[in-house]
């Protein structure tokens, strides 16, 4: 039985670039695995499914609609778009918090621009899980991931609330593990307790999840 026939779900996946200037940017590791595993999975459960995607090099679900963006902005500017219209948000992109303040036309030189380069002003990016969050209706389901080095659960816990969302998916990321990787462990996070992941793929993963929102 599909449970999520007749559902849609809105995923964000990969990292986001910032541009500095056109031949430099600020990104993260984030190789949009976890959100071509969501993909599938929901397609599979009978999900109409679209990812919203900062660069990455895998191919998403054929089944997925898939659009493109490069920064926060346009991603954020992408969910808003589509976010009216979808049952389910799952924010699992690695968003770049900071972005550079100036972007600058012409690649800047060393020497002329030493200073531009040695010292860059970021300036904070929108939150876009936050957003959604603080725009979904009752009837609509917001799903974070929590990437954490320490404190974990404690980390997770604080995000759930301050971020307003129904479920955080919490991936202990310190000794370079989770980011690019095939394998995850996470602990599933709502306001009515916890669900471990031990270990396993993130196909296995994003299974889990697909049952979990279903109970949302
Ligand atoms: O606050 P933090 O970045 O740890 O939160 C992680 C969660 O928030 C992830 O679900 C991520 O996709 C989302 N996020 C976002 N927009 C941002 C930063 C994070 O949607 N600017």
């Amino acid at each position: 039985m599909k449970s999520f026939s007749g559902k849609k779900v809105l995923i964000t996946s990969g990292p986001t670039i910032e541009r500095l200037d056109p031949v430099r940017y600020i990104s993260n590791f984030s190789s949009g695995k976890m959100g071509k595993a969501l993909c599938l999975a929901f397609a599979n459960a009978g999900a109409e499914v679209t990812v919203v995607t900062g660069p990455v090099n895998i191919e998403y679900s054929s089944a997925a609609h898939v659009i493109s963006v490069e920064s926060a902005r346009e991603m954020l500017q992408a969910c808003e778009d589509q976010f009216a219209s979808c049952d389910i948000a799952i924010c699992c992109a690695a968003v770049c918090d900071y972005r550079p303040k100036i972007y600058h036309d012409s690649k800047l030189k060393k020497g002329a621009d030493d200073a531009s380069l040695a010292s860059i002003e970021l300036v904070k990016n929108p939150d876009i899980l936050k957003t959604l969050s603080g725009i979904k209706t009752n009837d609509q389901r917001v799903i974070g991931f929590s990437a954490e080095t320490n404190n974990l659960l404690e980390n997770a816990t604080f995000k759930l609330k301050s971020k307003g969302c129904d479920m955080i998916v919490a991936n202990d990321v310190s000794a370079g593990q989770v980011f690019s990787k095939d394998k995850t462990a996470a602990t599933l996070l709502t306001k009515n307790g916890t669900v471990e992941f031990a270990g396993g793929s993130k196909d296995e993963l994003a299974e889990l999840i697909v049952d979990e929102v279903a109970k949302l």
